[in-house]
């Protein structure tokens, strides 16, 4: 049975995008995404995949869309579900869910792992990550990095277990 991880770096009071881009620019937030994802295969909404800021794994990207005739001329492939979607990947080891608000919440439930970058600054914005129910959740790791001359906000590179009752 494969991992499914939800991957996401949000404001403090949840905003995840506006107008389909990211807020912030914070170097090691990309840098922790990139090391977390290596070697991973990806799926995300059809509306962050025609994102300016989009993020696509070297190995396979399942973008979800409703469209039966959705093409791109990146090498994508699309599945009009997220049962459909899963069961493409269904050999891989872990999977990542890239979002974004749509599809975070259709899978918050049945995720096993969440990398949550958390940027410690309130924004306005029209996209945002569900509420999450901490009870449900273990912090596994946690580091801290602190504003400077490249980040313009101190941001918590936070990993969560999700606690099976
Ligand atoms: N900070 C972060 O970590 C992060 C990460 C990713 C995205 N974002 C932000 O999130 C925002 C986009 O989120 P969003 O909610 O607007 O869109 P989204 O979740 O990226 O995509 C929604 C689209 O996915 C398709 N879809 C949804 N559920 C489906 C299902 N069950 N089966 C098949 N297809 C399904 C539909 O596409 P069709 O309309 O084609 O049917 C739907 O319009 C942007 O602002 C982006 O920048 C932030």
């Amino acid at each position: 049975m494969h991992k499914i991880s939800l991957i996401a770096a949000m404001s403090e009071n949840n905003v995840i995008g506006i107008d389909n881009k990211l807020v912030w620019n914070l170097p090691v937030d990309w840098e922790n995404f990139r090391n977390v994802t290596k070697n991973s295969s990806f799926i995300m909404g059809r509306v962050s995949f025609e994102s300016e800021h989009k993020l696509l794994s070297e190995k396979r990207n399942i973008i979800l869309t409703k469209r039966k005739d959705y093409t791109s001329d990146e090498n994508i492939e699309t599945a009009n579900s997220i049962e459909e979607a899963l069961k493409l990947l269904k050999e891989e080891e872990e999977i990542f869910i890239l979002g974004g608000q749509n599809i975070f919440e259709q899978t918050i439930e049945i995720a096993d792992y969440l990398y949550l970058t958390i940027v410690h600054h309130s924004f306005k914005g029209d996209a945002f990550f569900p509420k999450i129910n901490f009870d449900s959740w273990e912090l596994t790791k946690s580091v801290k990095h602190e504003k400077d001359d490249k980040h313009a906000y101190s941001l918590s590179l936070n990993e969560y277990k999700k606690i099976r009752k």
